[in-house]
């Protein structure tokens, strides 16, 4: 149990006691940690969430219940117009440090309630760069994953690249008439995105193209076998090139069901939907519009408009016959219900998509399918400037280029740290602390806001950054080699004494309840800041707490506290894919 779940089981006993009968059913009292350390370790505002509804004031019901509280391993105390504080004994915290040491999960109990959760990230589109936006998609959904394995739960890792749409006509005719083979094989994304990039321009000056280009994509979808042969192939050679990116990310997937995978899930689809009432034809599209179950404020499927509320369907069949992005989402949705027997779906997809995700959940709402539908959103990537993130040439910036950016700016820090190094070291520990550095920066932001991204910053060996995380845990780990030459052990019981090392063991006690609220958020930031705390709090302890120079058991328990520390860090890091070196 966490200590604040025990402390919440010692203020319910408490309240039964002084309440009984008049204890309204299903209160779980909350307990949080305090912000200012004077005010304890955690508090609790029970009594004032409770004293209006049983009818006493707030201070005499919180003092009541102090008085049904026995325990010697907290010190409790009544607070401001009615807050519970609770001082952590040392020595329960120095107790629960020992349990960690054996403890391969420290502490992090698994999910109570274990679900299958198909998780839906990164999903570039073939034939278009797969940019920034993209990072933030795939970074949060890789940490979700594993944050999510990790508690228990099972985990669906699909990769819905966008596989099937309308940039295939255009492609196809390049493919047919511009292609560089050369290019194609060494970097196949560049050229396909070339190549687009390079018909559509061509579409809005050449009369007529426009129309061929329209034309190869009918042929496609009539089921052409040169133009099916071509399609394929730039399916294969963009996943080479993707994965590739997400090698050096050290991102897998379970399944890549692009778009495509639902095309013959379609036609069937809508015909049910008309067949249920639920879809109607509007100016030849087959649309859902609002059933009325909503409040209109909450209703996707409705906008406001001069104080009026006015429909906006779902379309999910256009009137010339073709299918939509909701139309294969929809089929998407259905497939992971059946197949995956999803409990939950999270589609780890940007902030404008929102209003597309919402309209999806609540047409399945419809239909009676049932299951927990998240759309975790996110925020844009900015530059310097604060505007969209683009290269000197005003492009989008593609993955692949951050990427490369990092590591080689990676190599510089190492390079001025530990000149010394052999050559192979650099090499890893550069990759490590390069995209360890993109990662972190990722997941210490609040996903919903923007940030801005600056190289200089998340590379700095000072800050919330990966390469301070990294360093503090190569400084750990060096205490531990000169422990181990100098053939010291931990091995006594902890004691707590110095207050830097009281902090030190509470925050790691704290970690088994960061873990869980992470993934229960989707707010992979809540790790981040926590293991940035836990880091400052370790260079704080090691300044005010010699570990080598100190003797006995003093000794041996500040090095049982520095090996969980190193054991915190790495594991926590881990829950982001970012490694952690021994040496840097
Ligand atoms: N390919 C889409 C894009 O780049 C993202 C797909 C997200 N997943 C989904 N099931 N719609 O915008």
């Amino acid at each position: 149990m966490t200590i604040p779940q025990l402390l919440s089981s010692l203020l319910s006993k408490a309240l039964q006691a002084v309440l009984a009968d008049a204890l309204p059913e299903g209160v779980t009292p909350a307990v949080t940690p305090s912000n200012d350390l004077r005010f304890g370790d955690y508090q609790s505002n029970i009594a004032m969430v409770l004293a209006k509804r049983v009818g006493m004031n707030p201070r005499q019901l919180a003092s009541d219940l102090l008085a049904h509280i026995q325990c010697s391993d907290f010190e409790l105390e009544l607070a401001g117009p009615g807050f519970i504080n609770f001082r952590v004994n040392p020595s329960f915290y120095a107790a629960r440090m020992d349990a960690l040491r054996s403890d391969d999960r420290l502490g992090v109990a698994l999910a109570s309630d274990p679900k299958s959760i198909v998780i839906d990230f990164s999903a570039p589109n073939v034939a278009k760069p797969m940019h920034v936006g993209h990072i933030r998609s795939t970074i949060i959904g890789d940490s979700l994953s594993r944050l999510a394995r990790f508690m228990g739960h099972t985990v669906i890792s699909d990769n819905h690249i966008g596989d099937w749409g309308t940039q295939f006509g255009m492609i196809l005719w390049g493919w047919k008439n511009i292609l560089d083979e050369k290019a194609l094989a060494s970097n196949p994304i560049d050229e396909l995105l070339r190549i687009y990039k390079e018909v559509n321009l061509r579409c809005k000056d050449e009369l007529g193209m426009l129309d061929t280009c329209k034309a190869e994509l009918v042929e496609l979808q009539a089921g052409n076998e040169e133009n099916l042969a071509i399609w394929k192939q730039c399916i294969e050679v963009t996943k080479r090139g993707l994965e590739h990116i997400y090698d050096q990310l050290n991102i897998k997937f379970d399944y890549w069901l692009g778009e495509s995978a639902y095309n013959d899930a379609l036609a069937p689809l809508v015909d049910d939907l008309i067949a249920k009432g639920i879809a109607k034809k509007s100016n030849g599209a087959i649309c859902v519009f609002s059933d009325g179950y909503h409040k209109p404020q909450q209703d996707p499927l409705l906008v406001q408009k001069d104080g009026e509320w006015l429909p906006v369907p779902a379309i999910i069949r256009k009137a010339d016959g073709g299918f939509l992005y909701a139309t294969t989402d929809l089929a998407t949705l259905d497939y992971r219900i059946d197949k995956f027997k999803a409990d939950s779906i999270w589609y780890v997809v940007g902030i404008p998509q929102e209003k597309h995700f919402k309209q999806i959940f609540d047409v399945e709402r419809m239909r009676g399918v049932e299951g927990d539908f998240r759309h975790v959103g996110f925020g844009s990537i900015m530059g310097k400037d604060h505007k969209p993130f683009k290269t000197r040439s005003g492009d989008t910036v593609s993955l692949q280029d951050v990427i490369d950016e990092a590591i080689t700016r990676a190599e510089k820090v190492v390079e001025e740290k530990s000149p010394d190094m052999p050559a192979e070291e650099k090499v890893a520990v550069a990759q490590a602390v390069g995209i360890g550095a993109i990662k972190f920066a990722e997941l210490s932001q609040n996903r919903m806001s923007d940030y801005v991204f600056d190289w200089d910053r998340m590379l700095s060996l000072s800050g919330d950054t990966a390469p301070y995380l990294q360093n503090s845990y190569v400084r750990v780990r060096s205490i531990f080699r000169k422990a181990e030459a100098a053939g010291i052990q931990a091995d006594s019981a902890i004691v707590l004494n110095e207050a830097a090392e009281i902090h030190l063991a509470r925050l790691i006690s704290r970690y088994s309840e960061v873990v869980p609220s992470t993934l229960e958020d989707c707010r992979p930031n809540l790790l981040a800041s926590y293991l940035y705390e836990l880091a400052r709090a370790f260079h704080s302890y090691y300044e005010a707490c010699p570990v080598l120079r100190s003797e006995g058991v003093v000794r041996s328990s500040r090095l049982a506290l520095c090996e969980l520390t190193a054991r915190v860090l790495k594991q926590g890091m881990g829950l982001f894919g970012i490694d952690m070196p021994e040496r840097m």
